[in-house]
């Protein structure tokens, strides 16, 4: 039987569903789904296994500061999360704000102090000849997590350049999560400079994590201040 890359997706998501019953279940025994009732009828499904995965590393690695891209399901379970371990702040960012007011719907008034949910212009452009998106209003934050799970891709767009853009305000310990995004993974294997373990969940189409390891010489030798620096001593 030839296997199409819709049946291979299809017998993917067969593999994983009690993966995906067990997650929903840990995640509504800790009250983290008051969410899924001010979900519209057309929004994308929520995937409770990433879910639950996003919500146990935030638990364990009890982060100052997560960045994401794209919100929805994820900014209510990232802030429950946050909520949980009472300390951390994320910064959710979208690009389409009639997608920002449903995210905000879903947000319980409890859980409004733990985001900061704002809506971010978005700019097509080329970094070293290769099509990519841009988000042009990042805050002026360290991440400790960053999710990657926007912007929409396009058939002749399927990267955003913006984690390399954020790699100088990545610390040892940071975390990058990139959902799905197989051309963007490669993209940023190619692109990041800095050293990272990188491993996959439910490979192929799975989260990939870029755990940050060593910051790279150069960038650590001669980040922006130096020359300043040098110039004072000299
Ligand atoms: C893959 S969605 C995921 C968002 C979020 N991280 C989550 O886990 O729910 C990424 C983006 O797709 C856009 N989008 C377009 N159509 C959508 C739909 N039907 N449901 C949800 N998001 C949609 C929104 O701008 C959203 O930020």
């Amino acid at each position: 039987m030839m296997l199409t890359k819709a049946r291979k997706k299809r017998l993917w998501e067969l593999a994983r569903s009690p993966a995906q019953v067990w997650a929903r279940y840990q995640l509504w025994r800790r009250s983290c789904l008051a969410f899924l009732p001010q979900r519209p009828p057309a929004a994308i499904p929520p995937d409770f296994d990433d879910l639950w995965f996003l919500y146990r590393l935030i638990r364990t690695r009890r982060p100052k500061t997560v960045l994401e891209f794209g919100s929805g399901c994820s900014t209510a379970v990232i802030a429950n999360a946050l909520q949980h371990n009472s300390s951390g702040h994320l910064y959710s960012l979208e690009v389409d704000p009639v997608w920002a007011q449903w995210t905000r719907r879903c947000l319980a008034p409890s859980l409004m102090p733990w985001v900061d949910l704002q809506v971010s212009r978005l700019t097509r452009t080329t970094y070293r000849n290769i099509a990519v998106f841009r988000h042009l209003d990042i805050p002026a934050i360290s991440p400790d997590i960053v999710y990657l799970d926007s912007p929409p891709l396009t058939a002749d767009c399927r990267v955003a350049v913006d984690p390399v853009d954020l790699e100088l305000r990545l610390k040892p310990g940071s975390t990058l999560i990139v959902d799905g995004r197989r051309a963007n993974v490669a993209f940023l294997q190619n692109h990041l400079r800095h050293r990272y373990h990188i491993w996959k969940r439910w490979a192929p189409w799975g989260s990939t994590i870029f755990d940050l390891k060593e910051v790279s010489i150069s960038e650590a030798i001669s980040p922006p201040w130096t020359n300043a620096v040098l110039q004072g001593v000299s």
